[in-house]
């Protein structure tokens, strides 16, 4: 994914203490890379990029994409 060929971006508002924002690997390789964790209440705007092509969403959280919102049932 070349620079002018950014990712979508998403949205991950935590409803709880201690949401977790796992982003995975591109490419052959699946694996964690970044952890990132949210208070209730902190939001985190980020893209998929050349090194990130899934996340997994651990907690309660609103998740907002372009293809709509999904709330996590933890
Ligand atoms: N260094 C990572 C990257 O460029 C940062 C990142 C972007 C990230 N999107 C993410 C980390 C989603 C976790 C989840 O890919």
């Amino acid at each position: 994914m070349s620079e002018s060929m950014q990712g979508e971006y998403f949205v991950i508002k935590a409803k709880e203490n201690g949401v977790h924002v796992i982003g995975l690997t591109r490419g052959q390789d699946t694996r964690f890379h970044h952890t990132e964790k949210l208070d209730k209440g902190e939001v985190m705007i980020a893209q998929f990029t050349e090194h990130t092509s899934a996340i997994k969403v651990r907690g309660k959280a609103s998740i907002m994409t372009k293809h709509g919102t999904i709330e996590t049932d933890a």
